[in-house]
């Protein structure tokens, strides 16, 4: 065994690194994990308070980082966040594109601002905080990225721009494994299943929570933590030889089908 820091000494920013209530979300819990795990973090959200709150929680832990405050669907900002990661740090070798928000409706029912944004939200800004980060891990002959989808992204769920975006995630992220591996830089996707979060607690009541826990084979709630251990994984060297990957953490449930857990089995099929 060793006690070996598993980030020691790599600069990661973090989008969406606050958590939009009260609460550990997935891009707080990693941006925890890692400066657990030695990295220095880029805080990056658009809230400057919440992006504040993830902050404190760190420098309670004696961690190493700072708060940065960009819209990521704004190419500008984007480059200043890199800039920022430079020149507060030095170097860029971690970027969690974790920024994400879900809006409701068919295509029918979808308007089309609400289409855009998710879409500019969810996509457009792995595109733009990629773009400027990429140069940065060229400088230093490596790099990892790690795209946040969903369980949206694989299976048809919640609703049509949330799931057409996080599928695009998921292409994105094989056309950038394959366009920068000869770079050194590893992409790679995390499909989160159903985590109790705070981007999700609003909408839910301890039934709905019943439900959605017992969907899935392993039948227990997942939380932002369950992803963060996951994004450490392709941050860290131990994966050096996984690029293009998108991994499901999500208890299972991209690996069976609804009739399976969440009707027969609790009825002791
Ligand atoms: N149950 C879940 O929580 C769940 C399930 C599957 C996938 N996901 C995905 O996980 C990711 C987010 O997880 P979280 O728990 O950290 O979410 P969260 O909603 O708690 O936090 C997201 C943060 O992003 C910030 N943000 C939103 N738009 C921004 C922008 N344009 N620029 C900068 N910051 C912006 C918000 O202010 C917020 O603090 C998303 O991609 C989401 O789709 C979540």
């Amino acid at each position: 065994m060793t006690n070996e820091l598993r980030l020691r000494d790599k600069v990661a920013i973090i989008t969406g690194a606050g958590s939009s209530g009260p609460g550990i979300g997935n891009g707080k819990a990693t941006a925890m994990l890692f400066a657990r795990q030695g990295a220095k973090v880029l805080i990056v959200d658009s809230q400057v308070d919440r992006a504040e709150e993830t902050l404190k929680l760190i420098q309670e832990e004696n961690g190493v980082a700072s708060v940065f405050q960009a819209d990521v669907t704004n190419a500008s900002d984007c480059e200043s966040m890199v800039e920022a990661a430079m020149s507060r740090y030095g170097r860029v070798d971690i970027l969690d594109n974790n920024v994400g928000i879900s809006r409701r409706g068919t295509v029918l029912e979808v308007s089309e601002t609400d289409w855009d944004q998710v879409m500019a939200v969810n996509v457009k800004s792995i595109v733009l905080a990629s773009k400027f980060a990429i140069p940065a891990m060229i400088e230093n002959g490596q790099g990892s990225i790690i795209n946040i989808s969903s369980i949206a992204g694989l299976r048809a769920h919640s609703s049509t721009p949330y799931t057409a975006s996080k599928s695009a995630v998921i292409g994105l992220t094989f056309s950038m494994a394959a366009d920068h591996g000869r770079d050194g830089i590893r992409v790679n996707c995390i499909a989160p299943g159903l985590p109790y979060t705070p981007m999700v607690a609003p909408r839910m009541n301890d039934d709905l929570r019943e439900v959605r826990k017992n969907a899935a084979p392993l039948g227990t709630e997942g939380t932002g933590w369950d992803v963060a251990y996951a994004a450490l994984f392709f941050a860290s060297d131990e994966s050096r030889w996984v690029t293009g990957v998108t991994m499901p953490v999500d208890a299972g449930l991209a690996a069976t089908s609804p009739v399976t857990f969440s009707t027969l089995d609790q009825q002791k099929y």
